[in-house]
């Protein structure tokens, strides 16, 4: 029967769209019933567990190093989905099936598109080329942990979180040779961003990504050294690309109350035009009325001098010819 057919196809579709309006809006009961769910794995699986396992002769040396931080995974890109959504419902029974690992739910199950759109930018960037252990989503994204900055609002957050990811590569010799055969493939980045003064300071406000891509658009489209940006001032000016990256899930008033507007991105002195400190700007527009008012009253006081002196004069001549 046809109709049979239809409800066959379009059935699977409709659940698992619901299993996603689900997982996005977060009604109270909804999230008490994940939360009981989850706390059935977070039994074993986290430091509490660990400390208190719920049934003896568990290994726990392997347990350790197989724990879920949950305050983590609640601000995470996953937060409200159950852990079987991915892990599948075999892994609630224990002892857990020998394919445990093999059967978690790989990225493009959810995010087929997604998958798709982001491979052929890995693809295009510095991280496409051979190497031992090509980039996968997990080289960079932990499922448990992490959020996209549009659902972080701090820009420093952000920051601290994306470039973690970046660091944690690039300034550890071993995680280089894991993927690419060889510890020195790189130059450690604080040596080769010495040219960026408090590059530190840098590494902790913005993101690597705001050099290294040429949109935000595209955040796996990384860009090598030769393209990457070195101007001061793209980001130190009045119009700094960071208000419509880093900065542009802050509202406006956010910025201006304790981020961006006030801050030392704006305010620094050494780059041209770029005070844009409200007290500063106060100071400087009192300033400019006081040098205005000073020409103005020097202009007058000239001139009814001037005005005072002629007086003087032709009273003088009127004198000397009466
Ligand atoms: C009774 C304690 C316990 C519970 C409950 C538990 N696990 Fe485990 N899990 C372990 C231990 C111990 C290991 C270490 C390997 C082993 O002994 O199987 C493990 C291993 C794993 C692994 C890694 C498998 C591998 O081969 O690397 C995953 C993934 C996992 N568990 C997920 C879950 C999920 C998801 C849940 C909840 C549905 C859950 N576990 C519930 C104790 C538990
Ligand atoms: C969005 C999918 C997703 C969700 C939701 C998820 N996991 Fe995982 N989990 C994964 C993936 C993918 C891996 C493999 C990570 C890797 O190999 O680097 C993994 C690995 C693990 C491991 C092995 C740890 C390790 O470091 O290799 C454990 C244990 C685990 N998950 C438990 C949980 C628990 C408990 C929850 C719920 C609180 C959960 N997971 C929710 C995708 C998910
Ligand atoms: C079982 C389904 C499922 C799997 C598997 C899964 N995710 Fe997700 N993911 C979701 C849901 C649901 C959301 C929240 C809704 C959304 O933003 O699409 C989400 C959100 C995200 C987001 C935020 C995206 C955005 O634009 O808002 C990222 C990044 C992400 N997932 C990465 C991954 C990665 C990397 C993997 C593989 C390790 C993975 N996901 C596996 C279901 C899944
Ligand atoms: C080189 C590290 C790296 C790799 C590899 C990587 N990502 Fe990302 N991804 C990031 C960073 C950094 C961000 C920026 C997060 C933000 O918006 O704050 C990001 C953002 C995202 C976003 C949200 C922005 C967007 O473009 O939609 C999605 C979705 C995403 N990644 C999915 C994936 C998937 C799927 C894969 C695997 C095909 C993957 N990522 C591989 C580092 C990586
Ligand atoms: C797991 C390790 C790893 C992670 C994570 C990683 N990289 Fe890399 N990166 C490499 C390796 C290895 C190369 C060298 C590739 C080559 O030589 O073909 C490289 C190359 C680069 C280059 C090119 C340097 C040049 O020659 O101009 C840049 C830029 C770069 N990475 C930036 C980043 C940024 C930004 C992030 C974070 C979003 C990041 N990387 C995350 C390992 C990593
Ligand atoms: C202010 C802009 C800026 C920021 C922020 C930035 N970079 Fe760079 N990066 C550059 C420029 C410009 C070069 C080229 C420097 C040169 O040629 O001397 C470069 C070079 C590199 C190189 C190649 C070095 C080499 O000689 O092999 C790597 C790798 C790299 N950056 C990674 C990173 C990582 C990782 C981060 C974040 C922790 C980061 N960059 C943050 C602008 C930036
Ligand atoms: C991608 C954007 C970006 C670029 C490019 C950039 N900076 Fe910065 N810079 C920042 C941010 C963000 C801060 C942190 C401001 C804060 O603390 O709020 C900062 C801080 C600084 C500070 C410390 C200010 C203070 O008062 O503590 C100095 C100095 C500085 N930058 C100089 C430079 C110079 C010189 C260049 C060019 C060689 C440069 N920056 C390029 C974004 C950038």
């Amino acid at each position: 029967m046809p109709q049979q057919k239809f409800w066959k196809l379009v059935l699977p579709a409709l659940l698992l769209l619901a299993g996603a309006v689900q997982a996005a809006e977060s009604s109270p009961e909804l999230l008490a019933k994940v939360a009981k769910a989850n706390a059935e794995c977070l039994a074993c699986h986290s430091a509490a567990g660990l400390k208190a396992p719920p049934r003896a002769g568990l290994d726990l040396a392997k347990l350790g190093k197989l724990l879920v931080d949950d305050a983590h995974f609640d601000a995470s890109n996953h937060t409200g989905m159950e852990c079987t959504q991915c892990h599948g419902k075999n892994v609630s029974a224990y002892p857990h099936p020998a394919d445990t690992r093999e059967s978690i739910a790989p990225c493009e199950q959810c995010h087929a598109a997604k998958v798709m759109r982001v491979e052929k930018q890995i693809a295009g960037s510095v991280h496409g080329g051979e190497m031992q252990e090509p980039f996968t989503c997990l080289t960079c994204h932990n499922p448990h942990r992490g959020a996209i900055a549009s659902r972080l609002k701090d820009a420093r957050t952000a920051a601290a979180q994306d470039n973690k990811i970046c660091l944690d590569c690039h300034q550890s010799g071993r995680e280089m040779a894991r993927v690419s055969g060889d510890a020195k493939a790189r130059p450690d980045v604080d040596e080769t961003h010495a040219w960026l003064p408090n590059t530190r300071l840098h590494w902790k406000a913005v993101r690597c990504l705001e050099c290294h891509t040429a949109s935000d658009k595209k955040p796996h489209e990384i860009v090598d050294k030769d393209k990457a940006e070195r101007k001061c001032a793209t980001c130190h000016s009045a119009d700094s690309v960071l208000q419509t990256r880093l900065y542009r899930h802050q509202a406006v008033a956010e910025q201006e109350r304790l981020g961006f507007l006030n801050s030392a991105v704006l305010s620094s002195a050494y780059v041209v035009g770029a005070t844009r400190h409200p007290l500063l700007d106060k100071a400087l527009i009192g300033m400019a009325l006081l040098t205005v008012l000073g020409i103005l009253g020097h202009g007058t006081l000239r001139i009814l001098m001037a005005l005072w002196r002629r007086k003087q004069k032709t009273a003088g001549k009127g004198n000397g010819h009466d």
